[in-house]
């Protein structure tokens, strides 16, 4: 299950910004006054915002027991909406960033053995989960692809660090993962994470699909691509503290029904990928269409995005 949002809007600085490989760059961001800051788990991310209206989620790449920093790794997207672009050309070392968070969607669960996947900038949340595992009994290993080596940020220190538990793959020398050899029998006690582009997501979800359920645990930095497939319909849905009952139109979010009828609501993304707008559902059948819970949240029908998710039904209660 997700860990509840804790929020306290910090104003940090950007003390350091170094790069680490190719197009990505490590941001070290600690608070003016070196006050502690907020604690987190491997597989949390923070919210950067970076300019007017631009907010953009980053896992937390550093060590949870240091207090006194984050760091992220930042990848300039080529694609990008504004917010590497920003990181990358505008931010200079001493200046503040506002930052939301830590909030933790894709926590580390206890196992025998862990089999890490990561591509690309993904490596990102993998990282302190390394370190927490190998600091156990726990048997784990890494595959980790990217296009070429010099865009793998960290590999070489991992590979230093770890040795042959770590397997670097670089398309131009190897080709595509070969995930068919890591995940083609299931194994006992054993966990898959993994994070990076869509289309090895999808692979990796394809190739655990025979493994147990609740063995693949995955972060989404893109929305999924099939969750619109439903056609949106109207419904309604009923604010339980204040008892008022708002219709959501085929048009319009249950988002923003909630914020045109001035009930205050923390969001970020607003694509279902962060989780900052996970809100308690007291009745009704959800229908999931965010990129952060897993099957078994789903399943338990208890809590949902409003940013993105919807009525399956006529009526949906939620504890706003
Ligand atoms: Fe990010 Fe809703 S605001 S999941």
């Amino acid at each position: 299950m997700s860990t509840p949002s804790i929020d306290v809007g910090l104003d940090l600085v950007a003390e350091r910004k170094e790069t680490v490989a190719d197009g990505v760059v490590l941001l070290t961001l600690r608070a003016p006054d070196g006050r502690p800051l907020p604690q987190w788990q491997p597989g949390a991310h923070i919210d950067l915002v970076l300019g007017a209206g631009l907010v953009r989620q980053y896992s937390l790449c550093g060590d949870p027991a240091d207090r006194s920093r984050y760091q992220v790794a930042v990848l300039r997207e080529p694609e990008s909406r504004g917010g590497s672009r920003h990181v990358h050309d505008a931010l200079a070392e001493g200046e503040p960033v506002r930052v939301h968070g830590p909030r933790n969607h894709f926590p580390l669960v206890k196992a025998k053995k862990y089999l890490f996947i990561a591509g690309g900038i993904g490596i990102t949340p993998i990282l302190p989960m390394i370190a927490a595992v190998n600091a156990t009994r726990a048997d784990w290993t890494l595959l980790y692809g990217g296009r070429t080596r010099a865009s793998m940020a960290f590999g070489e220190t991992l590979q230093r660090a770890y040795g042959k538990r770590v397997s670097l793959r670089p398309q131009d020398e190897y080709g595509l993962l070969d995930l068919p050899a890591l995940l083609g029998k299931p194994q006992r006690k054993a966990v898959v994470y993994t994070c990076g582009p869509e289309p090895l997501l999808a692979a990796v979800e394809a190739g655990c699909e025979k493994w147990p359920s609740g063995t693949l645990h995955l972060e989404r930095f893109a929305p999924k691509q099939d969750l619109a497939a439903e056609p949106l319909t109207t419904f309604e849905v009923e604010l339980a503290r204040s008892g008022r009952t708002l219709t959501v139109s085929e048009g319009m979010s249950v988002l923003e029904a909630v914020e045109n009828a001035g009930v205050p609501v923390m969001t970020s993304c607003e694509e279902g990928i962060c989780g900052t707008c996970e809100t308690k559902v007291l009745s009704g059948e959800i229908d999931h269409r965010d990129s952060v819970l897993d099957e078994q949240e789903r399943a338990a029908g208890d809590t949902m995005m409003i940013c993105v998710s919807r009525a399956k039904g006529n009526r949906l209660v939620l504890d706003l």
